[in-house]
């Protein structure tokens, strides 16, 4: 289980969660992404997803209702999408009510679900939105592993990585000992010397995580528009390989 976690807005967190998942489905996983993000255009506005067929509206649960109402499951908020193996827990409407109203358990709450009923799917994936609020403290404590999307062509944001760093550190003190920095994904990534002195620099900074470059696609947002991950619309693109490559390596143990 692992959340997909930077504060920094656009560094491929919501791209890398939805394409590590499709490699993962691809191999015959079961995998289901949840949509931890409150921003108003997360996953949820374009990812296709379908209700049971006669779900009365006032029953479509989502992730908000996880956190509000104690009797809501984790099955309740997940549902099938087009894409046979991949599952997705919706965060719309009003996901930020989590934030601002703080729900009393709210920090281990999907910790809970999760281990009590996550256990329906190979692997769940958590895209964090892009803030270190009581939402992403919630995925990092139900992690095992996090995974730091960073945009390789913009240069390192050295602040808002020693603000992650604390959160990790914090949560790993005292709330979840078991979290560690499994991957570090350099996304947008082109060979260049900036790209590689982030690359050494983030090797440096996490000794243990492996580090992935995903490769620069200009048709991922062309994807999106169309509603689709890059794997559907694009299957031949590198940035698939990519995501080949880092789901083997990530998740060499996970037989279907
Ligand atoms: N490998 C890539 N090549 C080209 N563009 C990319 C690549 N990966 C991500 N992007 C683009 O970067 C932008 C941000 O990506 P994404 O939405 O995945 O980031 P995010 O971290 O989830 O953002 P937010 O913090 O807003 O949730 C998107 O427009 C996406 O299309
Ligand atoms: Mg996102």
């Amino acid at each position: 289980m692992a959340a997909i976690c930077n504060q920094k807005g656009g560094a491929g967190k919501t791209t890398s969660a939805l394409e590590l998942a499709m490699a993962l489905v691809a191999r015959g996983l079961r995998v289901r992404v949840i949509d931890a993000d409150p921003q108003e255009a997360s996953l949820s506005v374009w990812l296709r997803f379908f209700y049971p067929e006669g779900l009365p509206e006032a029953d479509r649960k989502n992730l908000r209702d996880l956190y509000f109402e104690p009797e809501v499951t984790l099955q309740d908020v997940t549902f099938a999408t087009p894409y046979t193996g991949l599952y997705f827990t919706p965060s719309f409407p009003d996901l930020k009510d989590v934030e601002s109203k703080h729900p009393a358990g709210t920090e281990t709450l999907l910790q809970y679900h999760l281990r009590n009923g996550g256990d329906d799917v190979d692997i769940n994936l958590i895209d964090c939105g892009p803030g270190l609020g009581p939402l992403t403290v919630s995925a990092l404590v139900a992690a095992h592993d996090v995974y730091i999307p960073v945009q390789a062509g913009s240069g390192l944001d050295v602040r808002g990585a020693a603000a992650l760093n604390r959160t990790i550190t914090t949560v790993q003190q005292r709330l979840n000992r078991e979290l560690r920095v499994a991957a570090v994904v350099l996304t947008d990534f082109e060979k260049s010397t900036l790209a590689r002195q982030i690359g050494h620099t983030l090797a440096k900074a996490y000794p243990d995580a492996v580090i992935l470059p995903a490769r620069t696609n200009i048709r991922i947002g062309a994807a999106q528009l169309a509603k689709e991950p890059l794997r559907t619309f694009e299957p031949s693109a590198t940035t698939v390989l990519d995501y080949d490559l880092g789901a083997r390596i990530l998740f060499a143990q996970v037989q279907a």
